[in-house]
């Protein structure tokens, strides 16, 4: 079985509405289900998923595809790591090396980092890591959290590990560059070495911890290299990932340790923003794990500041964000360590909305008895609570607020009106979703073109009738596409249209072409009749270039019984000859 027939049974086995139907809600209308695009920022649903074409398409950002594109942009894996997640579920068994392996340009550091990761994972199990597992096992970490998130030991030498790489061939100034060693010295000295992994489980770098003595830098972390951009990394999103989307929800913590913490009690819906504030990227992480994301940081004042710049962010592309509220001096970890699981998943249950949490953190430090102060406070309180959408809601914040500030109620409900006019102009754009058909402005013969390559594609005898009568693409993108076409029902006798979409996967200059046709046709554009039209449209418009041509040809003949020739043959062609 080659490639193409491997994927083509995978996908006729896989209905497309399912499968992002796992990762994105999706709502029938019509022929067509819609869902938000999880591939640009959105809140709106602007991506139409077709069961009959077994494609997608966002009217927004124009992505599009089939369920391995999807997949593959989605998971952020090749060809071979999209079939490793849909083959199963098809239940399609790959036999080895079917697809082989692209080689990336990052290859070899991926695997020094491998290697390195094993080399440290070593280290702590032998006789130079017995101190660093007691520490471990003083701050109840075992054996099986050491295993889980592969901690290792960066040994008490000045460069064990430059030395075990230079001796594999590796030379040093690579070594440098990747944030290993620096002038043949290793980086990191004498500390818990904990792999940090991109979102497809690759180690990427490494934060190396203190644990037996002092020093200025709790964590030494690994510089921002070709495969290391901090902020499109979250620590253990590879692991939660698939635990966020079973569990409906993902938590965000501070540290390693919290989620080590975490994963200890079998709480794995957990990944850590490494002690930073997030980025867009990393939002867009999280959004593709669960729409609902619980925000657990540091109990502390620093951890409360956070909550509120990541609870905005989150928010900001569309998740539903609640937050965890630990005390003072707690953290996840310590928490979970002192109180256990139980009362920590009470604390879940309990879990304030981000709103609320604002309300409350906004209050904090305030002095009721400065005007100033309060008037600030009031103003933005009104500001946040204006952009909250049920308004039973509002209502209940203004009554608060008028109770602690002993202001009137009228009074805030006026300023609150005020706020709710200026956002809703703002706002109230209409929710757009675009169709493709008031979007592209095609030209009658477009509009031919696409309809006849449509119906080539749900029958071969479309195709024939086209040939039978000579009729040919005089524009170059349909000509390709036509040949394209032609070689696929060659080999494989029918076209799905999904799957003539993997065929043309590699095939850049056709794929933009297909993808519009498939998404401006519909089925019920194609019959008889409808062919019959598009063909003469395509028709009429071969024969006008022909008459263009002639017509020029005329105008440098000067052999006046050759130009009468040409004179007949427009005049032929003009009354349909
Ligand atoms: N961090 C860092 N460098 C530091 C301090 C913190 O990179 N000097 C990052 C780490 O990713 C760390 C996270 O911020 O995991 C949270 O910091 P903190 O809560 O201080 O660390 P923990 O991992 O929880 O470690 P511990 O409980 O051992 O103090
Ligand atoms: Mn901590």
């Amino acid at each position: 079985m080659n490639n193409q027939n491997i994927f083509n049974e995978i996908r006729s086995k896989i209905d497309i509405v399912d499968l992002i139907g796992e990762y994105v809600p999706l709502v029938q209308k019509g022929r067509n289900y819609f869902g938000v695009c999880p591939f640009h920022n959105d809140t709106n649903p602007s991506m139409s998923v077709s069961r009959e074409k077994q494609i997608y398409k966002c009217f927004s950002c124009g992505a599009s595809g089939n369920i391995f594109t999807f997949v593959r942009d989605y998971e952020h894996v090749d060809m071979k790591g999209v079939l490793d997640i849909l083959a199963p579920k098809a239940g399609v068994v790959l036999e080895n090396n079917v697809v082989s392996k692209k080689n990336s340009k990052y290859d070899k550091i991926y695997e020094i980092y491998e290697l390195a990761n094993k080399f440290y994972q070593n280290n702590i199990n032998t006789k130079d890591g017995q101190k660093a597992k007691e520490y471990l096992k003083n701050r109840g970490i075992n054996e099986e959290i050491i295993k889980e998130f592969e901690i290792g030991l960066s040994l008490d030498s000045m460069d064990s590990l430059t030395k075990v790489l230079t001796k594999k061939g590796y030379d040093d100034l690579t070594l440098d560059r990747i944030g290993l060693s620096s002038n043949n010295h290793d980086l990191f000295i004498n500390r818990i070495m904990v792999p940090i992994q991109d979102a497809n489980g690759r180690t990427v770098a490494f934060s190396g911890r203190v644990y037996n003595k002092k020093s200025d830098h709790k964590y030494v972390n690994t510089k921002e290299t070709e495969i290391f951009k901090k902020g499109t990394i979250l620590y253990n999103y590879h692991r939660a990932k698939e635990h966020a989307r079973r569990e409906k929800y993902l938590i965000i913590m501070e540290g390693y340790m919290d989620v080590f913490r975490a994963s200890s009690v079998n709480i794995k819906n957990v990944v850590a923003i490494m002690g930073t504030a997030l980025t867009t990227e990393q939002s867009d992480l999280i959004k593709r794990t669960s729409h609902n994301v619980y925000l657990c940081l540091d109990g502390d004042n620093p951890g409360q500041k956070a909550m509120m710049s990541v609870g905005e962010q989150l928010e900001k592309v569309g998740l539903q964000v609640k937050v965890i509220c630990l005390t003072d001096d707690e953290d996840p970890d310590s928490y979970i360590y002192k109180y256990g699981v139980d009362k920590f998943k009470s604390l879940i249950e309990s879990a304030i909305s981000f709103s609320d949490f604002k309300l409350s953190y906004l209050k904090k430090g305030i002095n009721f008895n400065s005007d100033l102060e309060l008037s600030q406070y009031v103003d933005t309180v009104i500001k946040e609570t204006s952009n909250i959408k049920d308004e039973i809601r509002r209502e209940i914040i203004l009554k608060k607020l008028a109770n602690d500030t002993k202001l009137s109620y009228n009074t805030l409900e006026k300023r609150l009106e005020e706020y709710l006019a200026k956002s809703n102009n703002v706002h109230k754009e209409p929710i757009k979703v675009n169709t493709t058909k008031e979007n592209i402005k095609l030209t009658k013969y477009d509009k031919a073109a696409y309809g006849m390559i449509y119906a080539m594609l749900l029958d071969k005898k479309y195709l024939d009738k086209f040939e039978k009568q000579s009729l040919y693409f005089a524009i170059a993108p349909y000509r390709y596409l036509l040949t394209e076409i032609e070689y696929y029902y060659k080999k494989y006798r029918n076209i799905e249209i999904a799957d003539f979409y993997t065929y043309l996967l590699d095939k850049e200059e056709v794929l933009e072409l297909y993808n519009k046709i498939i998404s401006f046709v519909d089925s019920d554009m194609i019959n008889d009749n409808a062919v019959d039209d598009y063909m003469k449209v395509i028709k009429d418009y071969n024969v006008g270039l022909e008459i263009n041509r002639l017509k020029d040809l005329m105008k440098k003949t000067y052999d006046e019984i050759e130009k009468s020739k040409i004179a007949e043959e427009i005049k032929l062609l003009r009354i349909g000859e």
